[in-house]
């Protein structure tokens, strides 16, 4: 017997849209409705929790979404939820609405603010890691990543076509905020000839030796992808352009086409997975924490952690990543 009621959950999406969030809304959705758990839809992320956007939802509305990509339940990064009246507000609404627990879905951002908002109301609150980035600690992979890696390494064989064809240096950069996960996996997938990571100074260096070594001898094509916050492909490609302008230097900055598009089977499996594991480990009364996935099996991790920890990039990825450039 649960310590709390569990008759109704609200579900919401916050922070940026990430492909497979409609997959998640799905499977929370109709698992609840088979735990005879009552579903309100919350639109706009925090916001609609605090301005009241909310609809309740039956199997049927949740029917045709799991191959769109964005979330049905728009999203947001809302100022207002940071301000102790702001979740005043969004504690009435749960109450006035018969809410007695959350789904968020989302990134650290989202996770950050649900766990303030749990100790100061005593929610129950479960996190469902919904995020391009892969940067959330405790999950081996978060919901929309692998898509988006589908999605870069697409665009840079193509890219890779030009790049051959007119024997020039382009430097891609791709998203992923303060992590290089996106940009290290898509340069192993699409064989570019570097990749620049934050996690790692010396990919820099690397990058000098690779215009020495390779472009310069032989003055092919090479594909350098630069994480956002590996110091911005521009900049790169200035600094080298500056060093040898007898060099065919381009940029493309892939931008937002990275967080859009159908999710791929992976992402739809997985976003099915944790949204079914989170209506059970709100039945096992757990909360405060987030859905993982470590080695295939669903794990609960807390939301200190996950907030806390930094995802560690494995080094024996790093190194197939150098070996395979030479
Ligand atoms: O967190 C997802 C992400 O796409 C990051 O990779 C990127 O830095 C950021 O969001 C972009 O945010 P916005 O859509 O607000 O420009």
């Amino acid at each position: 017997m649960s310590k709390y009621a569990l008759n109704c959950i609200g579900v919401l999406t916050s922070g940026g849209d990430a492909p497979g969030m409609n997959a998640a809304i799905r499977a929370v959705t109709r698992a609840a409705i088979y735990n005879n758990i009552r579903v309100k839809a919350i639109f706009r992320g925090y916001q609609g929790l605090i301005s009241r956007e909310i609809q309740e939802f039956n199997t049927q509305d949740v029917s045709n979404i799991i191959h769109h990509g964005g979330t049905i339940l728009k999203t947001a990064r809302c100022e207002e939820f940071r301000t102790a009246e702001g979740r005043q507000k969004a504690y009435d609404t749960m109450v006035s609405e018969g809410i007695d627990a959350l789904v968020v879905i989302g990134g650290d951002g989202t996770f950050t603010g649900a766990r303030i908002f749990a100790q100061e109301f005593n929610v129950p609150i479960v996190g469902i890691p919904g995020t391009i980035d892969n940067d959330l600690y405790g999950t081996d992979s978060t919901i929309g990543y692998d898509t988006a890696l589908n999605t870069i390494v697409e665009c840079v064989d193509k890219i890779r076509d030009t790049a051959t064809s007119h024997e020039r240096l382009f430097f891609v950069e791709v998203m992923g905020r303060g992590a290089g996960f996106l940009a290290l996996n898509s340069a192993i997938a699409a064989g570019a000839e570097a990749a620049i990571i934050p996690e790692r100074e010396t990919s820099v260096a690397q990058l000098d030796e690779l215009i020495l070594n390779g472009f310069r001898k032989s003055k092919n094509s090479s594909i350098v992808i630069v994480a956002e916050g590996g110091g911005g492909a521009q900049a790169m490609a200035g600094r080298i352009h500056a060093q040898y302008p007898e060099y065919d230097i381009r940029v493309s900055i892939l931008g937002h086409l990275q967080r859009g598009g159908s999710p791929s089977a992976f992402d739809r499996i997985l976003a099915s997975r944790m949204g079914v594991a989170a209506i059970e480990a709100l039945l096992d009364e757990q909360r405060s924490i987030m859905i993982g996935i470590v080695n295939d099996e669903i794990v609960n991790v807390p939301f200190t952690k996950a907030i806390k920890y930094d995802k560690q990039m494995s080094d024996s990825v790093i190194n197939v990543s150098q070996i395979l450039s030479i």
